[in-house]
């Protein structure tokens, strides 16, 4: 490969992107909504400064080597380093090699885990980009600028991208309040995207935005910064506990089921999995709906789990008719489905049939504390592996259009329902311990407390629940 051959050539689509690429203060921060085009940028970047200065090094990190590779090296590999620039590439110590337009000299990009601070306490950096910057912690980034002294190159910069945070985040602190940019005695530079600027973003994922509520609008579509008080589940965070990965839920684990029937504001049937090992628990399956026929639920459930193990119980708000309509169904089910969803259903019908445990502060606490746990391991917690995760294609039926194309659009999911999840207020416009029921849309987070706090009840209990079994014919 030839210098002539070498020819990058990066567009922003943004005025964040074009801030970010430009700028040459010490440190900067790009900060923006979901697929505002921050790790696109920040990889842009990285290569350009490789480019720019032969033999330079550079480093491409977040908090977890497993979420770098699945997220941002996706990017890098597939549409940033054209493959014909890349000289060598050592997949076990994480180096990529490229040519440069100085035929003698070779830059080079590492790429790792903060998590492995052996590895990257001791290297010698031109650059460092660090995506999802919110997942740092303050003394992460100190240790990456204390790395930047690659005595090769004459310029060093630390650059971020990231979701916003609360404002009480170290980033926030630093690069938005100015008083504390003269004690760092550095230049900084901060700029923000929003993802709907990013015209490069395909129109589904955008309506898909607008599904989001309240703050989680104004945080991840918007990109500001804003705190989130008020919100009920407010350590949820839609990178950490949505699992956008293929995850095939093992035959032993245990499944659970929760519903909450609803005509014409959503039913929701929801499919849990725990890990027997580690405790993690998975919703990988859902339907929310609105405007089925009870009859319909029942049958639509069966259809999708057949090939489920059975579930040890399953969980359903207090509808009596509902109820013994779902479980009539299963127990003589309709002689247009095929023979092995009527075999399945008539095992489904013997399932304990639980009255959802429907506590609400006592759930509310419960899914509060599973939302902010991780797995752990012996005791120790494991980075970046929450307890409880959802699916990102849990839901087994296309959106339900009456949702779907609402104006605005009304959550489709459960997820759709975290952002919009608030404390009622009293008449001092104080937040109370009760949900705001006024606000609706919390039928997703209804089934969620039901199969959470039922089966913390079950497991505290396991000689006397409180169950009814229906006794139907
Ligand atoms: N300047 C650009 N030129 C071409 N395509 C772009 C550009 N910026 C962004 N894109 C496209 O937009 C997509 C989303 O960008 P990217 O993954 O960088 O967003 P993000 O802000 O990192 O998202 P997330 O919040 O999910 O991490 C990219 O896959 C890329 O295809
Ligand atoms: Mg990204």
């Amino acid at each position: 490969m030839t210098a002539a051959d070498i020819d990058v050539e990066i567009a922003p689509i943004t005025s964040g992107q074009r801030i970010l690429l430009e700028t040459s203060a010490d440190s900067a921060l790009l900060s923006g909504a979901f697929g505002a085009g921050k790790s696109f940028i920040g990889c842009s970047k990285g290569l350009l400064l490789s480019m720019l200065y032969p033999g330079n090094r550079g480093l491409i990190t977040r908090k977890t080597f497993a979420s770098l590779r699945h997220t941002t090296l996706h990017t890098l590999f597939t549409q940033i380093i054209p493959p014909s620039m890349i000289r060598g590439h050592n997949k076990n110590e994480h180096l990529i090699v490229l040519y440069t337009p100085n035929p003698d000299r070779h830059s080079e990009i590492i790429y790792e885990g903060i998590n492995n601070p052996t590895r990257i306490g001791s290297m010698n950096l031109g650059w460092v980009f660090a995506d999802e910057g919110i997942e740092f912690e303050e003394a992460d980034w100190t240790m990456l600028e204390g790395r930047l002294r690659w005595s090769e190159v004459p310029f060093h910069q630390i650059f971020s991208a990231t979701n916003p945070g609360a404002p009480s985040h170290f980033l926030h602190r630093m690069f938005y309040d100015t008083a504390n940019l003269p004690r760092r005695g550095q230049a900084a530079t901060c700029a923000e995207s929003n993802a709907l600027e990013n015209w490069k973003n395909p129109e589904s994922f955008r309506r898909r935005l607008m599904r989001f509520k309240g703050k989680f609008y104004d945080r991840f579509v918007l990109g500001k910064w804003v705190g989130f008080e008020g919100l009920i589940y407010s350590e949820f965070g839609p990178s950490t506990h949505i699992d956008r990965q293929p995850f095939e839920i093992p035959q032993h684990w245990p499944r659970f089921m929760a519903i909450d029937f609803g005509y014409v504001h959503p039913a929701c049937v929801q499919w849990w999995a725990e890990d027997p090992e580690s405790g993690q628990r998975r919703m990988y399956r859902e339907i929310y709906h609105t405007r089925l026929t009870t009859q319909d639920l029942a049958a639509m459930t069966l259809k999708h789990a057949v090939h489920d193990p059975l579930p040890k119980w399953i969980a359903t708000d207090h509808q009596q008719d509902a109820r013994a309509t779902m479980q009539a169904v299963w127990r003589n089910p309709p002689a247009d489905l095929t023979a092995d969803v009527r075999i399945f259903a008539r095992e489904l019908a013997k399932v304990p049939f639980l009255l959802a445990e429907k506590d609400v502060s006592e759930g509310i606490k419960e899914v509060t504390r599973l939302i902010g746990s991780k797995v752990a391991v012996n005791d120790i917690e494991q980075d970046g592996m929450p307890l409880l995760v959802f699916h990102a294609n849990a839901l087994c039926h296309p959106p339900d259009q009456h949702l779907s194309e609402a104006d605005p659009p009304l959550p489709c999911q459960t997820v759709d329902e975290f952002g919009g999840y608030m404390w009622e207020k009293d008449v001092l416009g104080n937040f109370t311990d009760k949900p705001d029921k006024k606000r609706g849309h919390d039928d997703g987070m209804d089934t969620l407390r039901y199969y959470v706090y039922t089966g913390e009840v079950m497991k505290r209990r396991p000689k006397r629940p409180r169950t009814v079994l229906m006794n139907i014919g």
